[in-house]
């Protein structure tokens, strides 16, 4: 009982400092910052009301945005580039669920570097909230999954969601980076803004 309650409140208030602007902590941290069930069973209840204000989310964002400046330039393989992306957004911020890229091949969108839950790894051709991004070529901001025509579940926990076009060198769409939360409205104008700066890196 007294184990489970260091834990609990070493968790808690970890995890406090560091929405309250503390970032970075030491390695021996991690397993409490980020314990083992985060990926699938985020305790939002508690994580809800403790979400950075929008400043506080931009300022995280720029943060983030520099750090990968200067990771993308150590290597320019695509699948270790995108890795590097998602593995930094999904591990910062609450409200992120799933996080990772779809990307057109053959016609098919296909899953590619995520972290989260299994998810599908064909999208069904035109349908959908990723396909939407693809082919209307901009951002898509879905408030309630549940309200867009034709939305894939490849969870059921997922609310809400945000799908960035990833476009080649030459201006053609080849792929999207899509985020769920399992709070409805999670996404804002700040993540559009900052997702799609964070997508232009690659
Ligand atoms: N919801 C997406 C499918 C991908 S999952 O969310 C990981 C869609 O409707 O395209």
């Amino acid at each position: 009982m007294i184990f489970f309650l260091y834990i609990f409140f070493s968790f808690a208030i970890i995890k406090m400092a560091l929405l309250c602007g503390l970032e970075g902590a030491p390695t021996f941290l991690v397993p409490i910052i980020n314990p083992p069930f985060a990926d699938t069973a985020r305790p939002f209840f508690f994580w809800r009301n403790m979400m950075p204000s929008p400043d506080k989310l931009a300022q995280r964002y720029q943060r983030i945005h520099r750090q990968l400046q200067d990771l993308l330039t150590k290597c320019n393989e695509p699948v270790a580039r995108m890795s590097t992306v998602i593995a930094l957004l999904h591990h910062k911020f609450p409200h992120y669920f799933w996080t990772g890229f779809y990307l057109l091949k053959k016609g098919d969108l296909l899953v590619g570097p995520y972290q989260g839950p299994v998810a599908c790894q064909v999208l069904e051709r035109e349908k959908g909230v990723c396909w939407a991004g693809v082919l209307k070529e901009e951002t898509i901001v879905v408030p309630d999954v549940h309200k867009f025509p034709g939305h894939i579940a490849c969870d059921g926990r997922s609310k809400s969601e945000i799908v960035v076009p990833l476009f080649a060198a030459d201006g053609t769409v080849k792929g999207v980076l899509d985020v769920d939360s399992t709070q409805l409205n999670a996404f804002s104008a700040v993540d559009k803004l900052w997702l799609e700066k964070i997508v232009a890196l690659l």
